[in-house]
């Protein structure tokens, strides 16, 4: 079994083309972040209204910046990221990803606004999900939204995740402090039934 936490380290050079395995469930396809996606991430990430509304990505966000995020996730391991993909097409809808520490993963995404309403969040935070508990043997996985953020709020449910206010907090992110809602998800008690593979991974920026 391999996990993110045996993946070689990479440099600049592998980072360029890494054709490492993806996850899929058929219409949600989630592979590794490529340098050729950079731009494509910066552009989205920092100019869409809903994505600077709610989520921690900065407005100034440039490719450049996210290619070094990249090679830097490569080397790290207690994260992990996927571009959300058409499973069909390859297009690019999104970004999702984790950090992880203690058993316990912090899980975080956003869509490209034309990929938004098809359930696309919900399909890969399954994914995402799946592959932690199988793959990460995390104990438990928590995600936390801005309180208004209803989608978000509706994905994570959505996907098995249930409300913790224990865990709720006021945080500061970017030039506001936000009311946060958190949610959490215990690993199934039975983890053979999960079908990820444990593909490898590495990367990317979490917002
Ligand atoms: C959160 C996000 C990924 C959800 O995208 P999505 O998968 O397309 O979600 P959908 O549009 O299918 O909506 C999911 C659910 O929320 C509901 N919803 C969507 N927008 C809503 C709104 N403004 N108010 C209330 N409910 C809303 C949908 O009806 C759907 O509910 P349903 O399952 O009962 O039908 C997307 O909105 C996004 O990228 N937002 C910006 C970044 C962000 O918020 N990231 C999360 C940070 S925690």
């Amino acid at each position: 079994m391999r996990g993110w936490g045996v993946v070689p380290a990479l440099d600049w050079s592998d980072a360029g083309q890494m054709a490492g395995p993806t996850l899929n469930d058929g219409v949600v396809r989630l592979r590794q972040w490529e340098i050729a996606d950079a731009r494509w991430y910066a552009v989205t990430a920092a100019h869409d209204d809903l994505i600077q509304r709610f989520a921690t990505e900065s407005p100034t966000l440039t490719a450049e910046q996210v290619r070094a995020a990249i090679v830097e996730l490569a080397n790290t391991a207690d994260s992990a990221g996927f571009v959300i993909c058409d499973a069909d097409s390859g297009e690019r809808l999104g970004n999702i990803g984790l950090r992880h520490a203690g058993g316990v993963g912090l899980a975080s995404y956003w869509l490209a606004a034309s990929a938004r309403g098809r359930g696309a969040a919900t399909r890969a935070l399954r994914l995402l999900s799946d592959w932690a508990f199988e793959c990460l043997a995390l104990d438990e996985l928590q995600l936390w939204t801005h309180a208004e953020n209803s989608a978000s709020r509706r994905v994570a449910e959505r996907a098995g995740f249930v409300r913790c206010p224990a865990l709720d907090q006021r945080r500061q992110v970017k030039a506001g402090v936000w009311d946060t809602v958190a949610y959490r998800l215990p690993a199934p008690t039975d983890r053979s039934g999960l079908s990820s593979g444990c593909q490898s991974t590495a990367h990317i920026v979490v917002p």
